[in-house]
């Protein structure tokens, strides 16, 4: 993972080197201070083929003055970059919008259509009114958005029955390949070429002999009953004059594969595959655009439709041609892809080969018919979020052999993905990956943890030199590959990690000074927010999984929910969860519960939990906090309220918690395990209060006073059956009072009451966690916020047992499903359910950012936000940390001596930040070295607690407290 990957700028200077443009200032007149950079389209970099027809702009605002405030801005429009430049813009000129927003802000000029190209730039008026320059510009692209401009049909290739390896238990199939050639036409140049496709599994894309496109795991995992994604992919520069050959590889994916876990609940619940499928199929569709105005396009069809002209036949007004008998002709054969699981893994017979056959003049005439599928039930849409790529070469830092034969290569990290393998051989040599995350004591692969998922690849040689084979349909979660069959020893290099993930680009970092050091690779707290990262990244493969190795890693609610705002502090997962939250809602269900996990292949005996369903809120109320998106919200209204209806239904007169289904209560809970009941009214309740912010943010006035007060009665019954006179509560544990104050449950004036109980528990248990997912999420922000700072230290410092600490020092390089997955004397937990890539308990990455270095939201989008560390009782001299928003880079770093502190802060133009700096009184504050009273972009607030409190507006500062904690 590189950080700030610096791919999306390249690509986008590429594109508009290749269109030829320039960036020419076209005003000569007073530039004002600001700088428009970072333009996004519904949060995605020069997207290709959206098909929102009102998109979203964003850009963020840098200057080198202080104190810069965008006071108006103007967007324009066009077809042409040219058109941009010569200010006469066909599509949409915003004029000059008085507004300080720089997101969100919804096109709305011309009726965008299929195909579009459209480019955009924007300019910002500071305070002073003077206009910026204008940005770079920037570039999106529609896709098809009308059913009938698809020609193409949907088509699949029937796998011969002599090829189906029945003694396979696991029934698993070759791939199959299709293929068709194409002639362009030589008189006139060729200006675009597109390419749109979609495939009921998953597809890769050849053209010319090479790869379309980027991504891996393509079109997504959603539920394709409801809705299927499709890809669109520039080829312009694939495209070859004169005959070209196009084809695709099918996987069974998610569609019709092995999917969660089906097989080791075998005959308890419905399947284990083929959940919404049996058979794969791809629709493509290439449209080649000429100089002259002419338009080619070569799509999938069958024979069949051929014949009748499915265009024709569903469209009768469509002047589309009919086909000619000798063109656009489809053929499949199965090909060295024997085997290819998403769970399972991939078999490859390169000796099957067939040499060329994406390319023009292939011999295919022992290839057969293709098949024409009916088309899927879901709506076609263009895909909203980010697609798996592969982000790292990860090269193996040691070799063992085990067992005369047996190579272990060790990654460094838990990881996921595949490996390439690099061999040299006889033909017919048969080399077997297996994958795990650990090893036995005798140093063998640790494979029990994965249950069914088989995880091995196997790659059998042809024998004809220096061989190389990467696996694509599949991924495993991974530090250790066992390699076995391997002709001769190995080098290092023969396996190379490939880590794939959803391409959510980094946006935060933390770095942490004196941080300590107990003997391992890398200090305590660093190594844990390493592995929180590492498992973030590991973990966002399409849908937030739940873990990438065993048979599950499925979209968890519950998990995702406990971790969205450690995620979004360490990566942009705006676009990632708008397409995850559309999967969440399809998998609503008919009675208006969310469900546990989404997309739902399956049911499980059990359909939704407390904890987990409320995911359904929790999440786009904390997406609107973080990028200030109200769409979404709309979007979900209507899902959101049937789910509350439910709720209240469930819930019945007592108002507490919604009966049936499942109650995990706090999962995986160590030591005292809080009543699940109250974790699911406390959940209820916080629900409510979530909807009326929602409701509010968009307007809605009577139905945010009627969740106002539901919420004011269901805390009523709450308090009234859990909470004790002395202002303890039942449920005397971790768990209920983090949770209860959390969720605003508690009487404000037993607040405080509450969470000096709550610490006291913490010391009772000698510092140490007592916790499921649910409570530690709340935990470490609770105890801070109620001004147990020290304690909330203390536990994260913590390395005995039930710790993060743990963890650490037993070895970990990601975040373990378990507190106790493994220790260095008892060995590991039960195989059946223990997984050691589970974000969920790396919750604590959240505390980090908004408590450690203090960076927290304000107001929705960081448009105000507060900086306000932990400075007093950490055990760090020095914390540094950025997290760029979307309203742009935000910075904190602070180190302290005996009782001064310095603080350097980041504040983005157009955003203000309350920056709170340790001091026993204003006198004691500096910033450069000056009186505080007389600095630019600095007023003074107030006095709160042992801060002094700043409103700092756009500007790089650095503050000194000289007593920070004392007077002296
Ligand atoms: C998953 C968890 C999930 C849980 C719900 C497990 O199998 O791995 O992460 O939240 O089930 O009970």
């Amino acid at each position: 993972m590189s950080y700030y990957s610096i791919f999306p700028k390249l690509m986008r200077v590429a594109i508009l080197f290749f269109l030829g443009i320039t960036y020419q200032p076209i005003f000569a007149q007073n530039v004002g201070a600001l700088n428009a950079i970072d333009l996004r389209v519904e949060y995605l970099e020069n997207p290709v083929g959206i098909d929102i027809t009102n998109p979203r702009f964003s850009w963020v605002l840098t200057s080198e003055e202080r104190a810069k405030k965008q006071s108006a801005y103007q967007i324009l429009v066009a077809s042409s970059p040219n058109l941009l430049d010569n200010g006469s813009v066909d599509l949409w000129n915003s004029g000059k919008v008085i507004s300080s927003t720089t997101n969100q802000i919804e096109y709305s000029g011309k009726t965008l259509e299929s195909r579009m190209q459209v480019y955009w730039k924007v300019r910002s008026w500071d305070n002073d009114d003077n206009p910026s320059e204008w940005s770079d510009i920037a570039y999106w692209s529609m896709g098809l958005l009308n059913f009938s401009d698809w020609e193409a049909g949907w088509i699949g290739f029937d796998i011969p029955a002599e090829e189906l390896d029945q003694d396979n238990d696991l029934e698993l199939a070759p791939s199959p390949y299709l293929r068709t050639e194409f002639e362009t036409k030589l008189e006139s140049k060729i200006e675009r070429a597109t390419v749109y496709v979609s495939a009921m599994g998953l597809f890769e894309l050849r053209l010319n002999g090479e790869r379309i496109g980027e991504d891996y795991f393509t079109p997504g995992w959603t539920d394709y009953h409801k809705r299927i994604y499709y890809f669109t992919y520039d080829v312009t520069e694939q495209v070859e004059e004169g005959a070209n050959a196009f084809g695709a590889i099918l996987s069974d994916g998610w569609y019709a594969g092995y999917v969660g876990y089906g097989r080791t609940l075998k005959g308890i619940i419905d399947g284990e595959r083929n959940f919404w499928g049996r058979k794969t199929g791809v629709r493509a569709q290439l449209e080649i655009e000429y100089a002259d105005g002419d338009k080619q396009i070569i799509s999938t069809v069958s024979d069949l439709q051929r014949r009748i002209n499915p265009v024709q036949a569903f469209n009768p007004q469509s002047s589309e041609k009919v086909y000619n008998d000798n063109e656009n002709i489809w053929v499949a054969s199965t090909g060295p892809l024997r085997e290819s699981d998403i769970l399972m893994g991939e078999t490859y017979d390169s000796r099957l080969e067939n040499l060329g056959w994406d390319r023009a003049g292939f011999d295919d005439a022992g290839w057969q018919p293709v098949t024409w599928r009916s088309n899927p039930r879901g709506v076609v849409e263009a895909y909203p979020g980010v697609p798996v790529q592969i982000q790292d070469e990860i090269r193996a830092i040691a070799r063992t052999e085990p067992s005369p034969g047996t190579y272990i290569f060790d990654f460094g990290k838990n990881f996921a993905g595949v490996v390439r393998l690099r061999v040299r051989g006889d033909a017919g040599t048969k080399v077997v990956l297996r994958y795990g995350e650990m090893l036995h004591t005798d140093g063998s692969l640790m494979t029990e943890n994965l249950r069914a998922a088989r995880s091995t690849d196997t790659y059998i040689l042809n024998g004809g030199g220096d061989e190389s084979w990467l696996p694509q349909f599949t991924y495993h979660g991974f530090q250790f590959v066992e390699v076995t069959g391997y002709p001769g020893v190995p080098e290092i290099e023969a396996v190379i990690g490939i880590a794939m993930n959803s391409s959510t680009q980094q946006v935060g970092e933390i770095e942490f000074e004196g941080d300590l050091n107990w003997g391992g690779p890398a200090p305590l707290v660093t190594q844990l927010f390493e592995n929180i990262k590492t498992t973030q990244f590991a973990n966002f493969f399409d849908v937030p999984t739940d873990c990438p190795q065993r048979d599950e890693r499925m979209g968890w609610t519950g998990d995702a929910q406990v971790y969205f705002r450690t995620s979004a502090y360490i990566a942009d997962v705006s676009a990632f969860f708008t397409k995850w939250m559309r999967d969440v809602r399809d998998a609503q269900l008919p009675y208006g519960a969310y469900s546990n996990y989404a997309p739902i292949p399956f049911q499980h005996a059990f359909d939704f939990s407390p904890g987990w369903m409320d995911g359904g809120v929790i999440l786009p109320y904390m997406l609107y906090r973080t990028y200030g998106d109200k769409r979404l919200l709309e979007e979900h209204w209507n899902s959101l309220t049937d789910f509350m209806e439910f709720q209240k239904r469930a819930a019945g007169d007592n108002n507490l918690r919604p009966q049936g289904g499942q109650n995990f209560g706090d999962w995986l809970v160590v030591g005292y395990n809080t009543d699940k009941d109250f974790i699911a009214s406390a959940y209820y309740a916080y629900d409510l209060y979530l909807m009326a912010e929602m409701a509010e943010a968009l307007g809605k006035a009577d139905e945010a006073r009627s969740y106002r007060e539901l919420f004011s009665e269901v805390k009523a019954a709450f308090l009234e059956k859990y909470l004790l006179e002395n202002g303890k509560l039942t449920e005397d544990s971790q768990t209920a009072y983090s949770m209860a104050l959390a969720m605003r449950l508690y009487p404000e004036e037993f607040e405080q009451s509450g969470a000096d109980r709550l610490a006291e528990l913490v010391i009772e248990n000698g510092s140490r966690l007592e916790t499921g997912i649910a409570g530690v999420s709340h935990l470490l922000p609770i105890l801070s916020k109620y001004g147990h700072e020290d304690i909330a230290y203390r536990l994260l410092m913590q390395t005995e047992y039930p710790s993060w600490g743990y963890s650490v020092i037993n070895g970990a390089t990601s975040i373990w499903e378990r507190w106790n997955s493994y220790t260095k004397e008892g060995g590991f937990m039960d195989p059946t359910m223990n997984s050691f890539s589970h974000y969920a308990n790396g919750s604590v990455g959240e505390w980090m950012f908004s408590d450690i270095a203090g960076i927290d939201i304000n107001q929705p989008g960081y448009t105000k936000f507060e900086i306000k560390p932990l400075i007093k009782e950490a055990p760090f001299s020095g914390v540094s940390a950025e997290h760029k928003s979307i309203s742009g880079m935000i910075k904190s770093s602070w180190t302290k001596h005996a009782n001064s502190v310095t603080m350097e802060v980041s504040i983005p133009a157009n955003t203000t930040a309350e920056v709170y700096v340790p001091a026993v009184s204003i006198d004691v504050v500096t910033e450069r070295g000056d009186n505080i009273a007389n600095v630019e972009g600095v007023v003074f607030n107030r006095i709160e607690g042992r801060y002094v409190v700043f409103d700092v507006q756009g500007g790089q500062y650095k503050f000194m407290s000289s007593e920070a904690f004392e007077r002296l």
